[in-house]
């Protein structure tokens, strides 16, 4: 079958697709470079070798392969999500306001901040993230978490919980984070104090997800904000448009030029080894795989994702 699926790609939509995703994670499994992430220090207990993917269809069709239903933090994949929700209170004009839409070329923790308007470049690296969740409405960190909490949920389609060590090991650990944020806020850029926004960030980034989440909320986005599973409208149509194009020029950080030319899908990686990607109108994909490389994304992740877009055509140029 294996070579069948080599000479006649079926298309993401059909069930024959479950047999790619299988053979696309068996191709990544030997690879053994990468380390988790350390610098928090309880993402540092996860088992390196696990390994799931997942596939939705727009229209609501699910393929799994590995390790799809096992829970870790969504870390950065949340930033694209929660830029969305700051879009859809806000607009776009009002958001730009606070945060750039330009590719940083920079790591994620880097400190960057526009030195004309006092703007973090885009909203994809930790700086420009923090000021997406200050954003969201609530005066208190408990009140914006609970719309970020209740607005990822959405996306998934399942209520999603937190992780509390790894909140706790984020809230410990998290002095960069709030460097960043009081940058930010001495720039004027920040909606809310310094405090109130790292700690909403830090609790956005412990939600627990798993691969097949994490390819509903993409899917969610490719769909044009609607949820494919559960039909429900998350964001509007021009939210998810947004979103989707600062994933495709900022996604993966200071790799995102070279991610647009091996694998050519809109995509988000987070530290604790999840990607998410799409293609628009077609599918949303969630890989997860703990190792990352110097970059801070996922070894075994980007493998799936360059392998199922070189081998089955599903770069979107
Ligand atoms: O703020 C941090 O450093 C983490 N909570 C999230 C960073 C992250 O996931 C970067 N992505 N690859």
């Amino acid at each position: 079958p294996a070579d069948e699926i080599a000479q006649n790609p079926p298309s993401p939509l059909s069930s024959a697709f479950a047999a790619v995703l299988d053979s696309v994670l068996e191709h990544a499994r030997p690879e053994a470079s990468g380390a988790v992430a350390t610098y928090i220090p309880e993402l540092a207990v996860q088992d390196p070798e696990q390994l799931g993917i997942a596939l939705a269809s727009v229209r609501g069709t699910v393929h799994e392969a590995g390790d799809s239903a096992a829970e870790f933090t969504i870390q950065s994949v949340s930033k694209p999500f929660v830029f969305a929700l700051a879009l859809e209170q806000h607009g776009l004009a009002e958001v730009m306001r606070h945060v750039g839409l330009e590719p940083s070329g920079e790591p994620f923790n880097a400190i960057s901040l526009d030195e004309q308007t006092g703007r973090p470049l885009n909203p994809m690296i930790n700086a420009g993230a923090i000021v997406s969740s200050s954003l969201i409405r609530g005066d208190s960190a408990e009140e914006k978490f609970q719309v970020i909490g209740a607005g990822l949920s959405a996306f998934a389609g399942r209520s999603l919980d937190v992780d509390e060590a790894v909140f706790e090991s984020e809230v410990a650990t998290g002095d960069r984070n709030r460097a960043l944020a009081y940058l930010a806020r001495s720039a004027g850029t920040l909606a809310s104090t310094s405090d109130v926004a790292t700690t909403a960030y830090f609790r956005q980034c412990a939600v627990n997800v798993n691969a097949r989440d994490l390819a509903i909320m993409a899917a969610t986005l490719a769909g044009g904000g609607v949820n494919p599973v559960t039909r429900e409208r998350v964001v509007r149509e021009d939210v998810a448009r947004w979103t989707t194009a600062v994933m495709t020029s900022c996604g993966m950080y200071d790799a995102s030029g070279e991610w647009l030319v091996r694998v050519g899908l809109p995509a988000k990686s987070g530290v604790g080894g999840g990607i998410a990607a799409l293609q628009p109108e077609q599918f949303g994909i969630g890989t997860f795989s703990p190792r990352l490389d110097a970059r801070g994304n996922s070894v075994r992740g980007i493998s799936m994702l360059e392998s199922l877009s070189e081998r089955h055509g599903l770069h979107m140029l």
